[in-house]
């Protein structure tokens, strides 16, 4: 069974997704126990089968300035810090001061604390503050932020640099009429609109767990 409602799409069928996950080699004993902890605290992280598609995308772009924004409890910051290598800066960014704290005795657990900055504050001003540009920019924030997140994004993304987005199919929502007062899903179907028609991005959305749209900034 998969452990925890974190990992399920809710439009793949179950026996499907399951099969997926099963394919998955391992965790080492660290990420185990934040994928637990997430479990049983219903933190939402990506999971291990989307953590690979990000750890893939920073091994073939050979990223070295990574910015996340939006990272709990670190567990796909330590994906991204282990894909980039420890030449790399990973920028940690995260409103809650707990879960920072947390993630940082994560990271040196899992050896790779000196490869990541860990900043507390909305995720949107410290990247606008940051200065210069990345080669690879993961979006995890809330979700009625996701038009903003790009705003923000787009112009601190290098040419030829990867805007990451988790959760754009939204359980499958984003394909859907939503209620007026649902923010998340109408900032996830804005979001979708606008990288699709954005002539600076090339996106493909692919529908890996929650959905997730890899952007190439032209
Ligand atoms: C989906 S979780 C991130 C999970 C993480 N990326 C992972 O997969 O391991 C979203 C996190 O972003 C934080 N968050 C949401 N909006 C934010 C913002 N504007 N600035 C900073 N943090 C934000 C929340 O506190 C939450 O911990």
């Amino acid at each position: 069974m998969i452990r925890s409602e974190n990992l399920r799409s809710g439009y793949i069928q179950d026996d499907v997704e399951q099969y997926l996950y099963e394919l998955l080699p391992a965790r080492d004993a660290v990420l185990s126990e934040m994928e637990a902890y997430a479990a049983e605290h219903r933190v939402p992280i990506i999971g291990p089968a989307v953590a690979r598609l990000l750890s893939l995308c920073a091994q073939v772009s050979g990223a070295k300035r990574i910015f996340e924004m939006g990272s709990a409890i670190g567990y796909s910051t330590i994906w991204l810090a282990r894909a980039a290598g420890p030449k790399a800066k990973v920028h940690y960014t995260d409103g809650d001061a707990a879960n920072a704290d947390r993630a940082r005795e994560y990271f040196r657990r899992a050896g790779v604390a000196k490869r990541i900055d860990v900043q507390v504050g909305d995720a949107l001003e410290l990247l606008k503050k940051s200065p210069g540009k990345f080669d690879l920019i993961f979006n995890d924030v809330d979700k009625h932020q996701y038009p903003a997140a790009l705003r923000v994004a787009l112009p601190k993304l290098k040419r030829g640099g990867l805007l990451i987005t988790d959760n754009t199919l939204w359980s499958g929502k984003a394909a859907r009429p939503a209620a007026a007062d649902d923010g998340a899903t109408l900032g996830v179907q804005q979001f979708n609109k606008l990288v699709y028609a954005s002539k600076e991005l090339y996106p493909v959305l692919i529908p890996l767990r929650d959905g997730v749209t890899v952007c190439r900034k032209q």
